[in-house]
């Protein structure tokens, strides 16, 4: 059934408009809301009505489960159990980009969690999220708030752009810092398992955990039959509307075969563009090149990757090059967003 449409505002975060959105929520309706990461749809994780309607708006299929957000470790303990291990890193690294995939109480309705055994939980750290946290003092159910296909939202705009008349209230809380969805760690199997990178890189989760695995399926497509760790990896996930091509190679070879590419598609009328590293961009100065950040400085990377995608989608571009980070840190988040918003479609330009 499709829901009446409604007049979506946006407002500052002050404390009016954070009660005003405390209350929407506790009357089991969807606000978009500001975290670290990306921006979420909101929910009342206990309200199943009110998570049919995160699905309802998102287009979202139900077996895709969502996070539950909250304050604080304490604020977990109702929904799921918690192992000496998860305790851990929730210390260093929460509030923080960082989801952990737990045993799940009964307290969590099956719709929120797609009916699996285990319950993703996450505690942000953007003060208006936290301060909403606290204010309608609910878990809150998330996914992030782009209509399923987009890049995930990092402006209140965005937000706006892709769900306005199926909300009513949008807290701005300004770009999201981070930029690219929460890292998820997998806390229920016997080995840790990163089944989405993001700003918690593997390298500072070894800090607490004596052993750490990246699933495979992090830099590469999903096999067929292979076990699936987290649904929304056997989604499409967003591509541009015009052709993603990753680069790489030594970075001459690199630059000389972006710039090849660049000119054969001028002349065969395209409109094509480069995305190149702050630091390469002078190699690239008769060609239409745009900034994807700095290399030595990879938070400007992740930063600004889904605005750009968004702008690149706007102005209608058709063919794009683009140079990639190394896989490790936060460039394994970075590849992993960039490899399946190119189709994983690569081009070695020291073979070229
Ligand atoms: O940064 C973020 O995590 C943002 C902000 C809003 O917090 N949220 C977000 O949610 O990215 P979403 O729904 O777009 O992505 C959640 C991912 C999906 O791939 C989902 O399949 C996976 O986490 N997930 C959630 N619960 C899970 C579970 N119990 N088991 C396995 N995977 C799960
Ligand atoms: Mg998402």
């Amino acid at each position: 059934m499709e829901a009446k449409p409604l007049i979506t505002q946006v407002y500052q975060p002050t404390e009016d408009a954070i009660r005003l959105a405390a209350r929407v929520l506790r009357e089991g309706g969807l606000v978009g809301m500001p975290t670290e990461t990306v921006y979420g749809l909101a929910a009342n994780a206990l309200d199943e009505n009110a998570v049919r309607a995160i699905f309802a708006a998102k287009g979202r299929p139900a077996d895709n489960p969502l996070i539950v957000h909250v304050a604080s470790p304490e604020d977990a303990e109702p929904l799921c159990h918690i192992s000496d291990a998860a305790r851990a890193l929730m210390a260093r690294f929460c509030p923080g980009p960082l989801t952990l995939l737990m045993p799940k109480k009964p307290t969590v309705p099956a719709v929120t969690n797609a009916g699996l055994p285990s319950v993703a939980i996450r505690i942000p750290s953007h003060p208006v999220c936290q301060q909403l946290l606290r204010v309608c003092r609910l878990p809150i159910a998330a996914p992030s708030a782009n209509t399923s296909g987009k890049p995930s939202p990092t402006t209140a705009m965005h937000v706006y752009h892709d769900l306005k008349g199926k909300l009513p209230v949008i807290l701005d809380g300004g770009e999201c810092q981070v930029g690219l969805e929460s890292t998820v760690i997998d806390m229920t199997g016997e080995i840790p398992t990163v089944v989405r990178p993001g700003g918690i890189t593997p390298e500072m989760l070894l800090t607490v955990l004596p052993e750490v695995r990246v699933a495979d399926s992090v830099l590469r497509p999903l096999q067929k039959g292979e076990k699936i760790l987290s649904p929304g990896m056997m989604y499409t996930h967003y591509a541009p509307n015009g052709q993603l091509t990753m680069v790489r190679g030594a970075q001459a070879n690199v630059e000389r075969c972006c710039l090849q590419k660049y000119a054969e598609a001028k002349a065969a009328g395209r409109s094509v563009r480069i995305l190149a590293f702050d630091e390469h961009l002078p190699a690239y100065r008769d060609a239409e090149a745009l900034s994807i950040g700095r290399l030595s400085e990879l938070e400007t990377v992740s930063h600004r990757l889904f605005a750009l995608l968004r702008e690149l989608d706007d102005e209608g571009v058709e063919l794009m090059y683009t140079e990639i980070p190394p896989a490790e840190g936060l460039g394994l988040a970075i590849m992993n967003r960039l490899s399946r918003a190119a189709g994983f479609r690569t081009i070695d330009a020291d073979e070229e």
